[in-house]
């Protein structure tokens, strides 16, 4: 029997190329747990993929840009032994900034920078220490950010996510047993 996958924690999975990475991760057998707003649509996200899958899904629901909130996620982060994968895809896809309210500004701010950037740096800690988890890869998944040479070998995702990815194997997580995979959606 192959080992379990362990659980891949998804945020923004209620809708859009956030539930779509629910429903192909579910499919590949990780269990999940799904964070968002919207607690409706998230459970029955999670029902299906429950039904559909077999897999245990959990459903967090978490406004990101709040505080405590994002604590208590990052919490999750930091102390869920089975967590083998972060997908980091809640996110404010770019209104124009200039003349834009200033809460909406912040609101951006606080998901797309804060929220992301402490997530993954909880994760990228948690599995740097971690070393030999016992999943075989240890991911994490931001979606709308691009660093360094990564666009020199744009992979497609496929499977309908609209999204391209590329992995950045050769950067220095590797040596410590994550990885780092960037997507780039495709407007
Ligand atoms: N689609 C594109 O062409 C494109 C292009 C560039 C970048 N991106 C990035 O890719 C990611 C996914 O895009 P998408 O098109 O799937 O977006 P989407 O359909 O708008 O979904 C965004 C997800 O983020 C969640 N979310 C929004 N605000 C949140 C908050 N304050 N706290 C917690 N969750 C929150 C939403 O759920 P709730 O409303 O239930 O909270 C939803 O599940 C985003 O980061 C986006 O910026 C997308």
């Amino acid at each position: 029997m192959l080992p379990p996958l362990g659980t891949a924690l998804i945020t923004g999975a209620s809708t859009g190329i956030g539930a779509t990475y629910a429903d192909r991760l579910a499919r590949r057998g990780y269990d999940l747990i799904l964070v968002a707003r919207n607690q409706q649509n998230l459970e029955t996200l999670a029902r299906r993929l429950r039904a559909e899958a077999g897999i245990i899904v959990e459903v967090m629901r978490a406004d990101l840009t709040d505080a405590s909130s994002l604590k208590q996620v990052e919490r999750r982060v930091c102390t869920d032994p089975k967590l083998a994968m972060l997908v980091n895809n809640a996110g404010i896809a770019g209104p124009a900034l200039l003349g834009e309210d200033p809460e909406v500004i912040e609101s951006l701010l606080l998901l797309n920078v804060v929220a992301a950037t402490r997530l993954a740096c909880a994760a990228a800690a948690v599995f740097v220490e971690r070393k030999t988890g016992t999943s075989p890869v240890q991911e994490i998944c931001t979606l709308g950010s691009a660093w360094g040479d990564e666009f020199k070998k744009p992979r497609s995702l496929g499977e309908g996510t609209g999204a391209k990815a590329s992995d950045n194997s050769e950067a220095p997580q590797r040596a410590t047993a994550s990885r780092l995979v960037s997507t780039i959606p495709r407007a």
